[in-house]
């Protein structure tokens, strides 16, 4: 079937699969097909689809205010707040509503903070090469792939790109004019690829020394994904500003930057904002999220699980499959292949994943897949990359 599109701008390479239905860890087409989900809408619905709680609770609030927007006070805005700023030991969160508009907050209140103490020229902000950390013309530069630094000119300045885990590299980039780095714990569009202890706890020593602010994007790796509510917490440091999006609201669009005490009065009246952020629908199902990362047994579950999909897949082939990565529900299996011609045929055999970069498959499944799905999954992936390679 070509699935004839006379009114869309053509951004997406579309799968040819139309999703109705999702139940559990599972979704189903609109020909009545099943499909084991390993994608989770890339890392969002991490509670899976149709978690009676959330569906309860998004049900009673549409009912009643679906918006009110903030020049009103919001009692769900103070209550998720609190729970969001308790459950991350952060000082202060503004709510955004995706995980680019977070980025772009969190470099505006890194800016802003180092021209506060220090004034103009001290503004630049590093990233990884490889990462991925948004679509707008702010984050786009922030992404450290030159493809993405293509067209769209002018970009805004004051970026440069450290090479991961090079600690040399990152000496010789930082500099006076240096306010921040933003870094993924794992690079997960980039072909999931973790920072090494060593690297972030050089670069947390430096930038506590020197006042240069460490920001987490935790967009991809937060709120579990990882079998920590955050992906940096695997190395003992403290960021200055978290971004979370994706998971935190379980399919709704909601985005966050949290900062520490240091930058808590940065932002004051009128320097930013946004008309959806913080919207009651949305808060209300990060409500629901929250509440379940703070129940004690899910993320060890998390944890758990993960092991299970990283062992199942760890010796698998070498032939075919150059390595596997990843933590906790966060994997990606690097092939000898396209990784696209793995997808394709996962989806006929009934397994959705992703994919990262040309050879990386990524697989994302719902925080609340059972072990015995995760068993089913990989022994799908591993028979479709036979066909394909052997
Ligand atoms: C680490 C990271 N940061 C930022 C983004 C951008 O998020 P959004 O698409 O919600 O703007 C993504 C999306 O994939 C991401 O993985």
């Amino acid at each position: 079937m070509t699935y004839k599109n006379d009114y869309l701008m053509d951004t997406y390479d579309f799968l040819d699969l139309t999703l109705v239905k999702g139940e559990g860890c599972y979704l189903y087409d609109s020909n009545g097909n099943k499909y084991l989900d390993f994608t989770s809408g890339i890392g969002v619905s991490s509670l899976g689809y149709g978690d009676k709680k959330l569906c309860k609770d998004l049900n009673a609030q549409i009912s009643k205010l679906i918006h009110s927007s903030n020049i009103f006070k919001n009692e769900t805005l103070l209550e998720v707040s609190k729970l969001l700023v308790e459950i991350s030991e952060m000082s202060k969160v503004f709510f955004s509503n995706s995980g680019a508009e977070s980025n772009e907050g969190a470099i505006k209140l890194a800016r802003k903070y180092s021209f506060l103490n220090y004034g103009y020229g001290r503004n630049k902000v590093l990233s990884l090469k490889q990462s991925f950390h948004g679509r707008t013309m702010l984050t786009l530069r922030a992404t450290g792939q030159e493809k993405f630094h293509k067209y769209f000119f002018p970009f805004p300045e004051g970026f440069d790109y450290v090479e991961r885990n090079n600690i040399e590299d990152f000496k010789n980039k930082v500099d006076d004019s240096v306010c921040a780095i933003l870094l993924e714990s794992i690079q997960g569009e980039g072909g999931v690829n973790p920072l090494t202890e060593e690297f972030v706890t050089f670069i947390s020593n430096y930038c506590e020394e020197k006042d240069i602010l460490m920001i987490f994007d935790e967009v991809q790796t937060g709120i579990g994904r990882t079998g920590k509510l955050f992906g940096f917490q695997y190395f003992n440091v403290r960021p200055d500003i978290i971004t979370l999006a994706k998971g935190l609201g379980a399919g709704l669009p909601i985005g966050a930057v949290l900062c520490n005490e240091k930058l808590s009065n940065v932002f004051q009246k009128g320097d930013h904002g946004s008309t959806f952020g913080g919207n009651i629908l949305s808060l209300t199902g990060a409500k629901v999220v929250l509440e379940r990362m703070k129940e004690d047994d899910f993320l060890p579950s998390v944890v758990e699980k993960g092991e299970v999909l990283y062992e199942a897949l760890k010796n698998f082939y070498s032939e075919l499959v150059i390595g596997v990565r990843g933590r906790g529900l966060m994997i990606g299996v690097e092939v000898k292949m396209p990784a696209k011609i793995v997808q394709q045929k996962a989806l006929e055999k009934g397994l959705l994943v992703l994919t990262a970069g040309e050879n990386v498959i990524r697989l994302l499944p719902p925080l609340v897949i059972s072990k015995e799905e995760i068993l089913k999954g990989v022994n799908i992936l591993k028979k479709s990359i036979i066909e394909i390679g052997g």
